[in-house]
């Protein structure tokens, strides 16, 4: 009988103790807000301060960009942003501020910033996945960097992004592996298509003497941008299209890239 007082009394202690820590522990969790709330009467102002808070949240823009930091341009992997509100009207000839700065957003590689490698993410797709309105926002408070926000919620950007949006491969930032010339060259497949001790092609020319052809801006350009020249006989969009699969243009580092344009324009068929 005094054991089972005991117990009973132990067993509300241990009730009570429990509770008392359930009520210290915060019941749920909360997470930032999914999506900030934007309104459709919001004026460009209101909508660049939820733009603000878009980039160093849920955008995770500030993961790699920096605003007005002042570094040199060329030590940057990512451009900064700051003045860019008025320098997004100077990139491309015949294109406005805020048409650049969507198509930067929307189709980051249909233009690379001059001296940056590609690595840009698309912002409607997933991992970052933001919606039409909050790239609105985010456009808004890009055009307060410099400029005069002009974009409110019922700005035509081009762009309707559709909600079940299928996921980009990849869509990390460029950290690289440390590899050297011959190790990005086996990583990422080159050789499936490429010979690059023999002169026969594969599917495409062999790279055996490619650092007598091509320059090492050629080099550079025909991995970057493999169908901006086609070498003869050889159909474009193939490689391109592997090595987006491959993750390469995401993932390669610019040391890694600056190694393996090296390593093949050493290939000069001897
Ligand atoms: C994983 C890294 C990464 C993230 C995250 C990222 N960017 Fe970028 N961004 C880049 C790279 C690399 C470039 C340069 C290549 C290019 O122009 O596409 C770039 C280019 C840009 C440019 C063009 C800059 C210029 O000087 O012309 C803009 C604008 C931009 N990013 C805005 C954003 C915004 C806004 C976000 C968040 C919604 C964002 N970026 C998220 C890597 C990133
Ligand atoms: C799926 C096959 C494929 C893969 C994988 C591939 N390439 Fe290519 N590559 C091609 C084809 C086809 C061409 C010719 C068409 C063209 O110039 O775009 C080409 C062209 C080139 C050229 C220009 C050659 C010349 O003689 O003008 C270079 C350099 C090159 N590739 C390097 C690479 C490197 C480096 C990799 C790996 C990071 C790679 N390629 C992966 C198919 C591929």
């Amino acid at each position: 009988m005094k054991n089972a007082v005991k117990i009973f009394g132990f067993a509300i202690l241990v009730t009570a103790f429990y509770s008392y820590v359930g009520q210290t522990v915060p019941q749920k969790i909360t997470y930032p807000p999914e999506s900030a709330t934007l309104g459709a009467d919001m004026s460009s102002a209101e909508l660049a301060e939820a733009g603000e808070t878009i980039i160093s949240g849920k955008g995770t823009c500030l993961g790699c960009h920096t605003i007005g930091s002042g570094a040199d341009p060329s030590s940057l992997r990512f451009p900064d942003l700051g003045g860019i509100g008025a320098a997004a009207a100077t990139r491309v000839e015949g294109q406005d501020a805020v048409t650049y700065l969507a198509k930067a957003l929307y189709e980051p590689n249909d233009f690379i910033a001059e001296g940056f490698l590609p690595g840009m993410p698309t912002i409607n797709r997933p991992p970052i996945g933001l919606n039409d309105d909050e790239i609105k926002a985010v456009i808004a408070y890009l055009q307060t960097l410099g400029g005069e926000p002009t974009v409110t919620l019922v700005t035509d950007l081009g762009y309707t992004t559709e909600v079940s949006a299928a996921p980009t491969p990849g869509a990390t930032a460029a950290v690289g592996s440390g590899l050297d010339g011959p190790g990005v060259f086996q990583t990422y497949l080159c050789g499936t298509c490429h010979n690059i001790d023999a002169a026969g092609a594969l599917a495409g020319p062999s790279l055996y003497d490619v650092g007598s052809r091509l320059s090492n801006a050629e080099i550079y350009e025909a991995i970057m941008d493999p169908d901006a020249t086609i070498a003869d006989g050889f159909a474009g969009g193939v490689m391109p299209a592997t090595l987006g699969a491959t993750g390469f243009y995401t993932k390669i580092s610019s040391e890694e890239l600056r190694a393996l344009v090296n390593y093949l324009s050493a290939q000069t068929g001897g």
